[in-house]
């Protein structure tokens, strides 16, 4: 699952590159994407790191050096190994203490770098979202009033059940992405992915089931655990 990821990464970012344009990503946190972050720190995987522009879905509101920040891990498996200018690395400042402020300086650095281009979003060239067993995805849980979001590119959201703050991409930029890759993994995850994958989807859905991208690809990268239920 997670060198097949890789490549599809390492293909993307080139075609894009090779096109003359820059290449943007937004990478989720967990612990299932870190087997594909370590792969694309080697050698096997060429990346043009120069002109590749790194983005978080999300992150717990805890410093970066945190044993639960995202972007600790992202920087060990990844960040600290290859040759990305610091330039292109965007950190969700989560920790800060006006989260609300970290939010807004979040959506406009964004923008910065990405222009409002789809309908007034802005438009990531590749996103890789996770699944929780409870069917949440970046940080939008279930029944959260953050699923609700319609303004803003990123915000605050609060999880009942982990009690923690985070901040996290909202719906229309997810939605607004050009591919759209979940990796999902491990035997916990497979009653959730049946249930995910349903047609038609029901008339409550869940988080990881809001994901449609308006004009862009979303690809499932299962393994066969997750796939157990199928
Ligand atoms: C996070 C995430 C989150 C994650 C899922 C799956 O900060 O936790 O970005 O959305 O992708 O919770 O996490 P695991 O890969 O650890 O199962």
């Amino acid at each position: 699952m997670s060198s097949e990821a890789a490549r599809k990464f390492e293909f993307l970012a080139n075609q894009c590159v090779e096109a003359g344009a820059s290449f943007s990503v937004a990478l989720s946190g967990g612990s299932t994407p870190r087997r594909l972050y370590e792969l694309l720190a080697t050698p096997d995987v060429h990346l043009p790191w120069a002109r590749i522009h790194v983005f978080q879905v999300d992150e717990r509101c805890v410093p970066p050096d945190h044993p639960e920040s995202n972007y600790r891990m992202l920087r060990e498996a990844l960040l600290n190994r290859v040759p990305i200018p610091q330039a292109n690395v965007h950190r969700m400042a989560a920790e800060r203490p006006d989260r609300e402020e970290a939010a807004r300086e979040y959506a406009a650095e964004l923008a910065r770098v990405l222009g409002p281009k789809h309908g007034g979003w802005p438009r990531l060239d590749l996103i890789f979202l996770g699944m929780g067993a409870d069917g949440h995805t970046a940080s939008l849980f279930p029944a959260s009033p953050a699923l609700d979001e319609r303004r803003l590119a990123v915000r605050v959201a609060f999880s009942k059940m982990l009690n923690s703050h985070r901040l996290t991409l909202t719906l229309p930029v997810l939605n607004s992405a050009a591919e759209t890759i979940f990796l999902v993994s491990g035997a916990d995850k497979a009653e959730i992915l049946r249930e995910v994958l349903r047609r038609p989807p029901p008339p409550d859905p869940l988080p990881a089931q809001l994901i449609e991208p308006a004009n862009g690809q979303l690809s499932w990268y299962v393994d066969r655990a997750a796939a157990g239920r199928l």
